[in-house]
């Protein structure tokens, strides 16, 4: 049944204070849980209600007698409770089987070391327990195991005693200073060892940071070290805020549902966010552990000091902390076009993963009004678009004014469970004179309305009066259980050229005089006009500068307007904009024309501004690859109402083609200009020059292949195999692979024979093969064979999401193969890993979510196969919720 935001009510109880003893044991690990509960006086008299799910119950203690209980469904139910208000002693024991908990939640094995995951809702798997963040209590736990098997035994907080038992049996004592809601309890137990730092803050308080890893990993330690202690600094420069305890932990996991988890000083992470070395890891990857690690780390405040009152208000620390890892990510860039490009990037995960979200079955706003299942809202709408709202809040009161509204947040909240109107309402307050303290209760439809907002822009000019009249009108499409949307408070960054491409100076009527040439104008209503007055001719606006607001903008912009944009225009982002513009048009022409998908498909004058900016010696690489980067199917599938993916993998293909022979010459140059990037180093220039030599190296493969010409396939080999760090090996085998290369085959035996002991490798390697362009079909059988290969397994969700993600969601010109036969594989994967791992399975579900848009014979195949999954009588909620809204009319 669907939990509504409506119905929160204040938990009947609070838990003050719990004392968990653990006996850990794969197969029979024993919990004994000591509570100490207090009725809560502000709400009616009710039985206590505690979560579980998953355990053996063996008794129950109330102040240390036996005492009457009853099970309502999977929930322990105490009725005969003391009367008043008192405290009293609660205790529970129970046993679980992390051997067998393929879920991933609560507390399980993964080679050999038990690890624990609670958000949202895992620590119900665990012990009895109010389950919900409102609920803040101390923890004190006592974890004991065999010493030889386990050397290693943590939970979060201090460590205030360890030592020996009996049978080689050893214990530790933890006791976590903060008090905490039990989403945030960890524990780690086994064979790890630690790369240790040891740091002094600002205030000049010590602590250690740890970062625990398997022994042979060790040496791929130093990047995420490096990442941490660059998070602890920015936190206490950027907002003040300090590390609050005396030790951090980080813990790597191969086995782990998401990314990582903030468990109160002892943040477990996936591995593919930790272990890194230039010859095992991308540039993508370094950048990526940064910002992961940055993220964890950030919520020690944003979501652990201050935490959610509720799971609907997931975004009051996701969607901050999300953002603050962006602002961290792009201040440790330096540089305006490094911290550029990181925005371009972060706006291209919106725009390719959030608004297909929006317009989908599973669209909801940053902060959902019901639920059937939480885990399925761990989503890009919660996290990406949630950080724009954040964003957005931060460019109507101004960095310091953000600062501030911070400053009061944490003033106000500190140790409570908020909700996000308690966050904006900080901010504005703050900040009185603000536009969003102006519009405050306007704004906050970011909160409550789903679905992206579009912005209609018109504009013309006025040679007699010199001047420009700029109409702006919003609308937002309905989505499921929204039909009407009021206007939002969309704040437009803008700023006007000449046709030259020069910057103008911007007077809006009325004014007295000129101001800057850009400035924000902050949209409330349904349509607005701004007249700019003072000029000779009719300019090119640029409009939502650096994604100013996470909204569509549609503006009639000419080729010739567009190509002033991408050569001139002073904002980086809407450079890259311009081109985007330009490559998606001619996409979008050529797929709605019936014309065979041929490499003339991009008109002469687009071809040649992109080799102007590929050659451009004031740009950076990384901005290069970017703009020379077509916009993706995904992308391009979401701007049309009937999808053809076969014909959109062909057109899109084909300009590539095309981009390949029209600048052959010029990525010959790239390729030789962006060589030497000295020493490996993952900083954003030299990573910039790996990313447009690799690119410049497929293009080469490319053309080549179309040629019928061995040369760059054979240098790109060479490169393969001498290549000194993963980035360039990996670009080489890409385009070895993706253009059907003779090479492609050896290339990819070599490479496993070289990392066979690299999982992580290892996952890129099977995640190219099901990536792979389709020729004939031959991708779907490969696939099975690649689910056939020894290394392959469908309980670890890494290597799961690099085969059938990597096909199913990441390759759409393979995957909607015109017999259906993608489909149903897809089908029977969800209904496979379901019975495994619920969480990994609901979102493999979701690689169907945009099906209504596809023509036939695609549509109709991915109805049944959806229906297929829907019929399944024993789905997980998790998949039932997905599958059932995505069959919802
Ligand atoms: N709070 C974690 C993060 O964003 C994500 C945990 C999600 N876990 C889950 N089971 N849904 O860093
Ligand atoms: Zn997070």
């Amino acid at each position: 049944a669907a939990i509504r935001r409506e119905d929160y009510t204040a938990p009947a109880y609070w838990i003050d204070s719990v004392e968990l003893t653990f006996d850990l044991d794969p197969a029979k690990t024993r919990v004994l849980n000591r509570m100490t509960l207090r009725r809560n006086p502000d709400v009616a008299e009710l039985p206590l209600k505690l979560d579980g799910e998953d355990l053996n119950l063996a008794r129950v203690l109330v102040n240390g007698q036996g005492t009457s209980f009853k099970m309502e469904g999977t929930r322990l139910v105490l009725e005969n409770l003391p009367t008043g208000t008192d405290a009293f002693a609660l205790e529970i024991f129970t046993t679980c089987c992390p051997a067998k908990n393929t879920h991933l939640m609560g507390l399980y094995v993964s080679q050999g070391t038990f690890f624990t995951q609670c958000e949202a809702e895992g620590f119900r798997r665990i012990t009895y327990f109010l389950d919900r963040p409102d609920v803040m209590a101390s923890y004190t736990v006592t974890l004991r195991a065999n010493k030889a098997q386990y050397p290693v035994l943590l939970s979060n907080g201090n460590l205030v005693e360890s030592g020996d038992l009996d049978e080689g049996r050893h214990f530790a004592k933890w006791v976590d200073p903060h008090k905490k809601p039990c989403y945030l309890f960890a524990l780690v137990a086994g064979k790890l060892v630690a790369r240790e730092q040891k740091i002094r803050a600002r205030a000049g308080t010590d602590h250690l940071l740890q970062v625990y890893v398997r022994p042979g990993d060790l040496g791929k330690t130093e990047h995420a070290m490096n990442s941490l202690m660059a998070s602890v600094a920015w936190d206490e420069a950027r907002f003040g805020l300090p590390l609050d305890l005396e030790r951090f932990m980080i813990v790597a996991t191969s086995d782990f549902n998401m990314g990582a988890m903030e468990n109160k000083g002892l943040n477990i992470f996936n591995t593919k966010y930790v272990l890194a070395s230039e010859a095992t890891a991308t540039d993508v990857d370094f950048a990526n552990i940064e910002s992961v690690v940055g993220h964890e780390y950030f919520h020690n405040w944003t979501g652990n000091r201050v935490t959610c009152r509720d799971w609907f208000q997931l975004s009051l620390k996701e969607g901050l902390t999300v953002f603050r890892d962006q602002e961290f990510s792009q201040d440790l860039a330096g540089s305006p076009s490094a911290r550029a490009v990181k925005r371009i990037e972060d706006v291209r995960v919106l725009r390719t993963a959030q608004f297909p979200e929006d317009a989908g079955p599973m669209a909801h706003p940053v902060r959902p009004d019901s639920y059937i299942e939480i885990n399925n809202f761990y989503t890009v709408t919660i996290y990406e678009k949630g950080a724009e709202v954040v964003r957005m809040m931060h460019t109507l009161v101004g960095r310091e004014g953000f600062a501030k509204g911070m400053k009061l947040y944490f003033e106000r909240h500190d140790g409570q469970a908020v909700t996000c109107d308690e966050f904006a309402q900080a901010i504005a307050d703050a900040n009185p004179e603000s536009d969003l303290a102006r519009l405050l209760p306007q704004f906050k439809r970011w909160y409550s309305q789903a679905g992206t907002p579009r912005v209609k822009a018109t504009g013309s000019y006025d040679a007699a009066a010199r001047s420009y009249t700029l109409t702006l009108s919003q609308s937002c499409a309905p989505t499921p259980g929204q039909s009407e949307k009021l206007p939002f408070v969309i704040p437009v960054n803008l700023g006007l050229l000449t046709h030259e491409g020069a910057a103008l100076p911007l007077q809006l009527q009325g004014e007295a005089a000129a101001g800057a040439p850009s400035r924000t104008v902050v949209l409330t209503e349904a349509s607005q006009t701004l007249v700019f007055t003072g000029l000779d001719a009719a300019p090119v606006p640029s409009l939502l500068r650096d994604f100013s607001a996470p909204v569509v903008l549609d503006i009639d912009y000419s080729d010739e307007q567009l190509l002033t944009l991408l050569a001139n225009d002073p904002d980086a982002f809407n450079r890259w904009e311009a081109g985007q513009r330009l490559a998606l048009r001619t996409a979008i022409a050529a797929i709605q024309g019936g014309a065979p998908a041929s490499s003339d498909i991009l008109p002469a004058a687009v071809v040649d501004a992109l080799r102007g900016v590929l050659r451009n010696p004031a740009l950076d690489a990384a901005f290069k690859e970017l703009v020379l980067t077509l916009p993706s199917e995904t992308y391009i599938a979401e701007q049309l109402d009937v999808v053809d993916p076969q014909r959109i993998h062909a057109v899109r293909e084909a300009m590539r083609e095309q981009l390949a022979l029209a600048l052959k010459a010029d990525w010959e140059w790239a390729w030789e200009q962006n060589q030497d990037t000295g020493g490996y180093s993952p900083d954003p220039v030299s990573s910039g020059r790996r990313s447009l030599s690799g690119m410049a190296l497929h293009m080469l493969c490319i053309a080549a292949q179309r040629m019928g010409d061995e040369v760059w396939p054979g240098k790109a080999y060479q490169r393969f195999k001498v290549a000194s760090n993963m980035t360039d090996r990996f670009n080489a085998l890409t385009a070895l692979v993706a253009s059907g290369s003779v090479h492609a085959a050896p290339a990819l035996a070599r490479f496993h024979a070289l990392f066979k002991d690299e999982p992580l490798v290892i996952d890129k390697w099977f995640a190219l093969q099901a990536g792979a362009p389709d020729k004939g079909g031959n991708v779907l059988p490969a696939v099975r064979q690649l689910m056939q290969h020894p290394d392959f397994s469908l309980k670890n969700p890494n290597r799961a999401r690099s085969v059938i993600f990597s096909y199913c969601s990441a390759n759409p010109g393979a995957f909607h193969r015109t017999d259906a036969a993608g489909y149903v594989f897809w089908s029977d994967r969800v209904i496979e890993l379901d019975a495994i791992n619920p969480q990994v399975a609901a979102r493999l579900a979701r690689a169907l979510d945009r099906w209504k848009k596809l023509a036939d014979p695609w549509r109709t195949a991915a109805r049944e196969a959806i229906a297929r999954v829907a019929t399944r009588p024993d789905l997980s909620n998790d998949v039932r919720e997905v599958v059932t809204r995505a069959l919802a009319d």
